[in-house]
């Protein structure tokens, strides 16, 4: 009997709540690798008519509840400032994937992480107190997202930052990452999490070349997703978020990475 056998994969279907830009991503990736998805946003599964059938058979779209009870692991890809629509007993039981970043000046104040100390995973953890949630993919843009995914052990492949208080759903999110294109670097809890925010060493940034200087608005528009991409090896990763220094709310999230 074979011994390297590929064991049966913990998520076949991914239900996500959202498919904007980091969604529909996602979505694409989860495709690509043979999974099923389940599309929702804010307002109806018809919306999302056009990218469902550009992503084939594997894909539907339905409402953020039935997405949530459909998937086998939950990505909560949503504006920050909503966290609290996210349909919680739909979620219970579920890993849950926390894309979220706070931008205040984009979305509005969230007293909770004004006062500084809370994450805004731990934030997003109390109101899916039944769920298993794990921050992921919130520290690279979204074109980046889906052109530096590669196969496991590509020599230029990538690793991305994760964070959550439950070690088996940590495993089903990096075992997820893995199929979808990309090494894991646990960077520990929820508390933890603070060192993949936006403002970090980690963030955005070192997936992507240098800007050249100079360029006009709608020329830097055009290069940011024309930009080719620089892998990021876990070691990398290890080293930016260990050595990530913790800033007050308005500092950390005073970054200029477009998201
Ligand atoms: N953009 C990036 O490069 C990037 C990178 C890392 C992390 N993030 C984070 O990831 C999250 C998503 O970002 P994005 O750029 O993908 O946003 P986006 O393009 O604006 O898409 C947001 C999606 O969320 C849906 N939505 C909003 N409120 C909802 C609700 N109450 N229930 C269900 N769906 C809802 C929207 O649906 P409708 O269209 O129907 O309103 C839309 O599909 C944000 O928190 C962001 O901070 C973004």
């Amino acid at each position: 009997m074979s011994t390297n056998r590929r064991r049966d994969p913990m998520t076949k279907t991914l239900g996500l709540i959202g498919a904007g830009n980091i969604g529909s991503a996602l979505a694409r990736l989860a495709v690509a690798a043979g999974l099923n998805v389940v599309l929702s946003n804010s307002r109806a599964p018809e919306t999302l008519a056009e990218l469902v059938a550009e992503l084939g058979e594997q894909a539907r779209a339905a409402t953020p509840a039935e997405a949530a009870q459909a998937g086998d692991l939950v990505v909560a890809t949503i504006p920050l400032s909503s966290y609290d629509k996210l349909p919680a007993a739909a979620m219970a039981g579920k890993t849950v994937i926390d894309t979220m970043n706070y931008y205040p000046d984009r979305i509005g104040h969230i007293a909770e992480l004004d006062a500084g100390g809370l994450t805004s995973s731990t934030l997003v953890q109390q109101h899916l107190a039944d769920s298993r949630v794990v921050k992921a993919f919130n520290s690279i843009d979204f074109v980046r997202l889906f052109t530096s995914a590669r196969p496991t052990d590509a020599d230029d492949r990538s690793a991305l930052p994760i964070a959550g208080d439950d070690t088996a759903a940590k495993a089903q999110v990096a075992e997820l990452l893995d199929s979808l294109g990309y090494d894991t670097v646990d960077i520990g809890t929820l508390a933890d999490s603070w060192r993949s925010e936006p403002g970090t060493p980690v963030y955005v940034q070192p997936y992507l070349p240098a800007q050249p200087e100079g360029l006009t608005d709608e020329e830097k528009w055009r290069w940011f997703f024309e930009a080719s991409v620089v892998p990021v090896p876990a070691a990398t990763v290890r080293e930016l978020t260990d050595t990530a220094v913790r800033r007050s709310a308005g500092d950390a999230r005073a970054t200029l990475a477009r998201e």
